[in-house]
């Protein structure tokens, strides 16, 4: 009897890829934490990771490299600006941690919002290793001691002016030389000169490069969340 060819690939040891959707081993099973799917496959239970709600999985489902590339090791310490409700957070969780952190990772989340901080304290009591903040990106003062060592994964998604700012003043901070950052783009919160979508993207790739970064990858995320662009970008120096 001919094997059956295997229809999906693990990504990480939480994250699956079936066909065309992709899932996270829930850390907290019996839970859907924003009205994702749960399915069982092999008797474990997986939550689906939705690219039009995430703009991790959207990156993950585009990215024309290595799909795991862009995931942090399982059981480290990784910063995430502009957390929102929680929704990518929670698979990262389901990967870094796993269930009551067997895995020993921690998730600092940054929010300015009150309302997602709700959400996000209320996702934390049932997810060790998870910590939400109230802070704001552009001021580490008010939160960055709780980071005493830096990180080798940091991304951000804060949908605001100054973007690519925010992003390098922060990489310089908490990111380990090596370390890799990834910062999603939204064109519309830019103040740009009209030149069009593209030239900002390529300015925006040329200014990390110019600030010690190196730009493995610029993925669009087009089909998920139109008008953005999420940069892979390494810290050199
Ligand atoms: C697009 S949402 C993030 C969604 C989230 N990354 C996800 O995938 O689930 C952008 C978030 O950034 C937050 N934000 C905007 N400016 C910020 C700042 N300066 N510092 C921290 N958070 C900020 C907003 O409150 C909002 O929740």
């Amino acid at each position: 009897m001919g094997k059956s060819k295997q229809r999906y690939d693990m990504l990480s040891w939480a994250v699956r890829l079936e066909g065309r959707s992709l899932w996270s081993e829930n850390a907290n099973p019996g839970v859907s934490v924003y009205g994702e799917s749960l399915r069982k496959f092999s008797g474990t239970e997986y939550r689906r990771w939705d690219p039009t709600r995430s703009k991790l999985a959207a990156a993950i489902m585009r990215t024309k490299r290595n799909k795991s590339l862009l995931l942090p090791v399982a059981g480290s310490t990784i910063l995430y600006l502009g957390a929102g409700h929680g929704t990518s957070i929670s698979h990262l969780h389901d990967h870094l941690c796993g269930a009551d952190n067997d895995l020993n990772g921690r998730i600092v989340a940054v929010d300015l919002a009150p309302r997602c901080l709700r959400d996000l304290t209320h996702l934390a009591s049932a997810r060790p290793g998870l910590v939400a903040i109230l802070g704001d990106a552009r001021k580490h003062f008010g939160w960055g001691v709780l980071m005493p060592h830096q990180v080798n994964w940091l991304f951000q998604d804060v949908a605001q002016s100054g973007q690519v700012e925010i992003f390098i003043d922060a990489c310089r901070r908490f990111l380990t030389v090596g370390g890799l950052g990834l910062l999603s783009l939204k064109a519309a919160s830019e103040r740009w000169t009209g030149e069009g979508e593209h030239v900002l993207f390529t300015k925006v790739e040329q200014q990390l490069i110019e600030n010690g970064f190196d730009v493995e990858e610029s993925i669009k995320l087009t089909g998920y969340e139109d008008n953005h662009v999420l940069f892979v970008a390494r810290r050199v120096e």
